[in-house]
């Protein structure tokens, strides 16, 4: 192996609570189904300039590492909004809307197009949609508010960039900044709107508070959805970096729901300062971790897990995995050169956080054998944002990235 990538802190553990041989039981059912697909495909498609991300082959990467085969799935690509963040925060507030129509006309069925094509613009004008966001989820709810004609106020705390910040400005939501974490965002937003009346479209949820995040991540699982189209043999791992775990749980149950025990390994990732999911997972019952949860991987900056993800990943993990932040910068770096004639891609920080779990397992010796990495192994790993914070990027990359995708 000549891969040049260092040798980083990880840590690695078997998730106790994993149900390996399960079926896809009625408790992860009541969070993601077919049904819940169907209409996530139904509203989303439907979007001006949807079309399926690529599924990137890193045949080099793969060499590298000695496994069989690696697809980076390049959620960059995604409405020009550079995240898989749309699919959920967009369709969420659509799905807010469908109700609020429904609830105004007495219809039982509203039809989406109908929300596209301003029908029912006198209702939608009166919805205030909120959420509180490390960037990415704001941006997507501001994002659809726009495209279906709703108000947005955005919640952000301190960490966030100035360029993500007006990126969610330029979408036309007022964005509030707020002193603390993304978790005490959260819990302002959820304040704010009961005072106002407004709709919260948060993408966690705590026990009581699950018809917009189940949205969310049912919109996610469009991604899955895409791979199941674009992938011709079934993978053996999937490397999924976790915030909230939102994103995560709707790829992995989707993976489930269609293939049951056969589903591939399942390693969620995260960075240290705020491993909740490692931590919960350990401990068997979700653990907030607290402090300062702040990581390069601004995305994955989360201190409590969301309890409706907790529902597929508890029994549907099979590992969760802790990497460094110099381990998202090595890789970004590494994908923006292309290893051994690859594409060169352009990966965020949170983005490229299961391809440097993948590399640092690969390259170390117990976490391969730990999670059965050999060459028979196909990998699938979801680069969940491009060059969102271009700053960032360049300063990690050392160029642009236009120059790096021309
Ligand atoms: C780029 C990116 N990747 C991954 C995640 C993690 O998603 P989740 O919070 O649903 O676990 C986020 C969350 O904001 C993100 O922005």
């Amino acid at each position: 192996m000549t891969l040049a990538f260092p040798k980083l802190p990880f840590e690695l553990i078997d998730n106790p609570g994993a149900d390996p041989s399960a079926a896809y039981g009625d408790r992860q059912a009541a969070v993601l189904n077919a049904e819940g697909l169907a209409e996530a495909r139904r509203c989303i498609t439907a979007w001006p300039g949807y079309a399926p991300t690529p599924l990137v082959e890193l045949a080099g990467l793969a060499r590298e590492l000695g496994i069989a085969r690696l697809s980076y799935k390049q959620e960059g690509a995604r409405f020009g909004l550079k995240s898989f963040k749309p699919l959920g925060g967009a369709f969420a507030v659509e799905r807010c809307l469908i109700r609020a129509v429904a609830e105004a006309t007495g219809e039982a069925d509203v039809d989406p197009a109908r929300i596209l094509d301003g029908t029912h613009a006198d209702i939608v004008s009166r919805v205030t949609v909120t959420a509180a966001t490390d960037g990415n989820h704001g941006r997507s709810v501001a994002w659809g508010s726009r495209m279906f004609g709703c108000r947005c106020v955005i919640f952000i705390n301190e960490a966030v960039s100035a360029a993500r910040e007006n990126a969610i400005a330029d979408l036309g939501a007022e964005v509030r900044r707020l002193k603390g974490s993304y978790d005490d965002a959260v819990r302002h937003a959820f304040k704010t709107a009961r005072e106002e009346g407004w709709t919260v479209i948060p993408d966690t949820s705590d026990s009581d508070i699950v018809t917009a995040p189940r949205d969310v991540m049912q919109g996610y699982a469009l991604l899955a959805d895409e791979l199941f189209e674009q992938l011709d043999a079934a993978p053996t791992h999937l490397f999924l970096q976790a915030g909230v775990g939102g994103m995560a749980a709707a790829v992995a149950a989707e993976f489930w729901r269609r293939s049951d025990a056969a589903r591939p390994m399942t390693i969620l990732v995260e960075p240290k300062q705020a491993a909740c999911w490692f931590k919960s997972l350990e401990a068997g019952e979700p653990t907030s971790v607290t402090g300062d949860i702040d990581s390069f991987m601004g995305g994955l900056s989360c201190g409590e897990c969301s309890a409706l993800a907790w529902e597929i990943l508890r029994p549907g993990a099979h590992a969760a995995m802790i990497v460094d932040d110099e381990a998202a910068k090595e890789t970004m770096r590494l994908l923006a050169n292309g290893v051994a004639g690859d594409p060169p891609v352009v990966g965020g920080e949170s983005g490229v956080a299961g391809l440097a779990a993948l590399i640092t397992a690969a390259t170390d010796p117990g976490a391969r054998e730990k999670l059965k990495l050999d060459e028979e192994s196909r990998v699938v790993v979801i680069g969940s944002e491009g060059a969102v914070d271009e700053a960032v990027f360049r300063d990690v990359v050392g160029r642009a990235s236009d120059e790096v995708a021309a």
